[in-house]
């Protein structure tokens, strides 16, 4: 089959690689309708992700037809479409019996290793490298899913793979990092970022019932995007953000504020993120935690900094002394995604929300390693690339 494979920083070539096969009984073999390119697969790209190995299948937003199923997977049958979590969960053990699913303890074959970097271990990904499992992912013609009977949701036949897709990681991720806000009513929501899981962040805010959200960006389409779904917009390269988001609530701070940009800030934006990036190339740091600070110095006196940026290692320079001092309660994770999936999937069949909307590229497997750069550096008004194999 043809699959997008890995082969070091920068290098994404679509070869062709072996078929995937049933492992297990409660294994499915999905054929592939639509895969998409997430902003955590431009962290593989940029080489920022450790124990990846060249030839390494990518990707984690898949849907498809399932085409075969392993004997004690009852929940399944040929013919049925699904979309699958990035998430890789057993369903059965602590973390998951809790919905805790991107914490399961048994769907990360390599968990030592995990261990060793951050003291325990969360669940496998697809497609994202050893260290979280070192499993295929579905930017392929077909993929196995593993705990198939767990992880995919059936999706009825009146909706679309395009308003589907992003149930497996950008539509639940973004509501998420709402939900972690708790929002109230009058609530003002700072959010840094809107690329894809920005945009789901803004939309899933007013969901939520929020009054007010202020979008951070620089890209111009992104921030007209933004302001499509109700935000009021921020240009981070043109105006001071914390002077502006002062100004927005009376001095007050936002209620709270949501970094939905990660480890990979523009590095031109601030002296810190400048810093930050040469102690990375010189091995002085793992991360480069901007809009981390700059959320913590935004946020009011106890309110919220919800984190779905993805971060590695260990942050240098984080004022935990303005947090303490001023009550701010931090939520993060990486998506429980089938804990978010019937509801959303709900939101979607009764209209409130077309996730849709951010698709602006759409391409076979083979424009696949072009589409990662295009949509690396914002060019051609990439905001999100799907593909259909
Ligand atoms: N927690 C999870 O489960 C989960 C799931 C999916 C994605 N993610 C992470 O979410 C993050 C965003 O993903 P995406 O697909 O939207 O990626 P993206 O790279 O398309 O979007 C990031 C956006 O941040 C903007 N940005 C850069 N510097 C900024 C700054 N200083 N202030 C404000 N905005 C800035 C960029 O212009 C861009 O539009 C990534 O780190 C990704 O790994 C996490
Ligand atoms: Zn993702
Ligand atoms: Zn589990």
């Amino acid at each position: 089959m043809k699959a997008l494979c890995w082969h070091g920083k920068g290098d994404i070539r679509c070869d062709t690689v072996p078929d995937p096969k049933v492992e297990h009984p409660r294994d499915a073999i999905i054929k592939v309708t639509a895969c998409a390119i997430c902003g955590s697969d431009l962290h593989l790209l940029d080489g920022v992700m450790p124990t990846m190995e060249s030839g390494d299948v990518v990707g984690h937003e898949t849907m498809g037809e399932v085409v075969e199923v392993g004997a004690e997977n009852t929940k399944l049958k040929v013919g049925d479409r699904v979309v699958v979590p990035f998430t890789i969960s057993c369903g059965e053990c602590f973390f998951c019996k809790r919905g805790f699913f991107s914490g399961c303890e048994r769907s990360n074959p390599n968990k030592q290793m995990a261990e060793k970097l951050w003291g325990h271990s969360p669940a496998g990904l697809f497609g994202y490298s050893h260290l979280l499992g070192g499993y295929r992912g579905g930017q392929a013609e077909y993929l196995r899913v593993p705990y198939a009977d767990v992880g995919p949701i059936k999706i009825p036949s009146s909706l679309t793979d395009e308003q589907v897709l992003f149930l497996s990681d950008i539509f639940p991720t973004g509501y998420m990092a709402a939900d972690f806000c708790n929002i109230q009513k009058g609530d003002t929501i700072a959010i840094w970022g809107c690329g894809p899981v920005g945009q789901f962040a803004i939309r899933s805010a007013f969901l939520l019932g929020a009054e007010r959200v202020i979008a951070i960006d620089t890209v111009p389409e992104r921030l007209a995007l933004a302001r499509d779904g109700g935000a009021q917009t921020l240009d981070f390269m043109k105006e001071d953000i914390y002077d502006r988001i002062q100004e927005l609530t009376h001095g007050r701070g936002a209620d709270a504020c949501i970094d939905a940009v990660g480890t990979e800030p523009e590095t031109t934006a601030s002296l810190d993120s400048v810093v930050d990036r040469i102690k990375v190339a010189t091995f002085m740091g793992t991360d480069r935690p901007h809009v981390l600070r700059q959320a913590i110095h935004c946020c009011r006196n106890f309110g919220t900094v919800s984190i779905v940026g993805v971060y590695g290692g260990l942050l240098d320079k984080v004022p935990m002394g303005s947090a303490i001092n001023r009550g701010l309660t931090f939520r993060m994770a990486q998506t429980p995604v089938q804990h978010y999936l019937p509801g959303l999937l709900e939101r979607i069949e009764k209209g409130e929300i077309d996730p849709s909307f951010v698709i602006t590229h759409r391409a076979g497997l083979e424009q696949g390693p072009e589409l990662y750069k295009t949509f690396r550096d914002k060019k051609d008004g990439c905001i999100k690339v799907v593909m259909k194999p």
